[in-house]
């Protein structure tokens, strides 16, 4: 049984980024039109005119200041809000394949390791650009990987879940070098057009390289932990699965995008991360004293807040609990894992922290690392 180590991580960022500001133009350019169109329908009282968004509003609400897109132009254009991601032909690398693979490139050049040294790839992510072949399994190919690769889907909680699939292989051995992958185009699961969640989203890609700590060329993250759970909840929920697409309306139906409840996700999901982390800690005879950092998934400002104030007992201090959600937006499943990338390098031999990842489903994971 191999203790398994985090040896790389890496993170792909689009080059393309829209300010609420802008957000707030398009929708509101976007409600204005529609708005028009249905003059008579608001006029006789048959339907509400949309009301216009709010910079401030979704700071306040999201702590969100802007987020990372695969295509703007798209997005922000009042008459189509959704970007333009063309199909590509079957023989060229899928959007997916090349944002893991940038991310994935930078885990293993952290960790002195090629793509030959790889023999599991798991990709995890909230949504998968076709339903097969296996996209990790065309990153395996981008990469010249051995062994064998799969696609799992766990919403926002893909990346603690994959980490678990590949400690637990690593444990087992069944796999010496594996990379969990979570390539995230919300863009293109977000109903731009709706103003309840218009700003949440953003694109991303992250990787993390999973080894037996043995084989570690440099520092690394011993994995001491991990723990999943999930609870069945309709309160975030996409129907866009390929039975619906023989329905006549699809175009129009509002429910092949991303939608949720969020404030019953607010007060529902809250108290069941505290109490998952809190368990987690305290079986394996961790107390609040014990932890450097926490990394956790990037939703909202407030949740996070809230969260590390009960899994720590205290106010998190500055840095203590890093949030990355103001620059990305929530980048579901990938957003613990930008968080642990960008703020993790300066932890000392022996502290301690936890990613922990939770959303639809429900779903919350949670992975226990020690610096090494
Ligand atoms: N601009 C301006 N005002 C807006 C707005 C916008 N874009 N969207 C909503 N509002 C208004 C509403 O009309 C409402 O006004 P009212 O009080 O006059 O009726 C008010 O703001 C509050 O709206 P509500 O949707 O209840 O906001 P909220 O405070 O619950 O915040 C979320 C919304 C989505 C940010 C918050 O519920 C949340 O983050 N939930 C959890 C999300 C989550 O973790 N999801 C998991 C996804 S993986």
């Amino acid at each position: 049984m191999g203790q398994p180590a985090i040896t790389g991580h890496g993170v792909f960022t689009p080059s393309e980024i829209i300010t609420n500001d802008e957000l707030v133009v398009a929708f509101n350019a976007y409600a204005a039109l529609w708005n028009e169109d249905n003059a008579d329908a608001i006029a006789s009282g048959e339907i509400e005119a949309m009301s216009p968004s709010s910079s401030d509003f979704i700071v306040n609400a999201s702590g969100i200041e802007r987020r990372f897109v695969m295509n703007k132009d798209g997005v922000l254009d009042p008459t189509r809000m959704f970007p333009r991601l063309p199909a590509r032909a079957d023989e060229a690398p899928g959007v997916m394949a090349e944002m893991a693979l940038d991310a994935a490139q930078k885990a293993l050049a952290m960790a002195g390791r090629t793509g030959a040294d790889v023999d599991l790839i798991i990709c995890a992510a909230s949504n998968h650009e076709r339903a097969y072949p296996a996209i990790a399994i065309e990153i395996q190919q981008l990469l010249d990987a051995g062994g064998f690769a799969f696609d799992m889907n766990v919403a926002c909680s893909s990346a603690t879940f994959g980490i678990q699939a590949a400690s637990d292989m690593i444990r087992a051995g069944s796999a010496k070098a594996a990379l969990v992958v979570c390539p995230e185009i919300c863009s293109a699961h977000l109903e731009w057009r709706d103003r309840d969640c218009h700003f949440i989203f953003g694109d991303v890609a992250t990787a993390v390289l999973i080894e037996p700590a043995e084989n570690a060329k440099g520092a690394r993250f011993d994995i001491l932990s991990t723990r999943c759970a999930t609870k069945f909840s309709n309160n975030i929920r996409n129907n866009n699965g390929f039975l619906r697409r023989t329905h006549d309306q699809m175009e129009d139906r509002r429910d092949m995008q991303f939608m949720q409840n969020g404030r019953k996700v607010f007060k529902e999901v809250l108290p069941m991360v505290s109490a998952h982390i809190a368990a987690h800690m305290q079986a394996e005879g961790w107390s609040a004293d014990d932890l450097s950092r926490l990394w956790l998934h990037q939703a909202n400002k407030t949740m996070n807040d809230f969260i590390g104030k009960k899994v720590l007992g205290r106010v998190p201090e500055p840095g203590e609990q890093p949030n990355i959600l103001q620059d990305y937006a929530n980048t579901s499943s990938a957003g613990s894992i930008i968080a642990f990338s960008k703020h993790s390098e300066d932890l000392k031999e022996g502290n301690r922290g936890v990613i922990c990842s939770f959303g639809a489903g429900y779903s919350v994971g949670s992975v226990l690392v020690e610096r090494r």
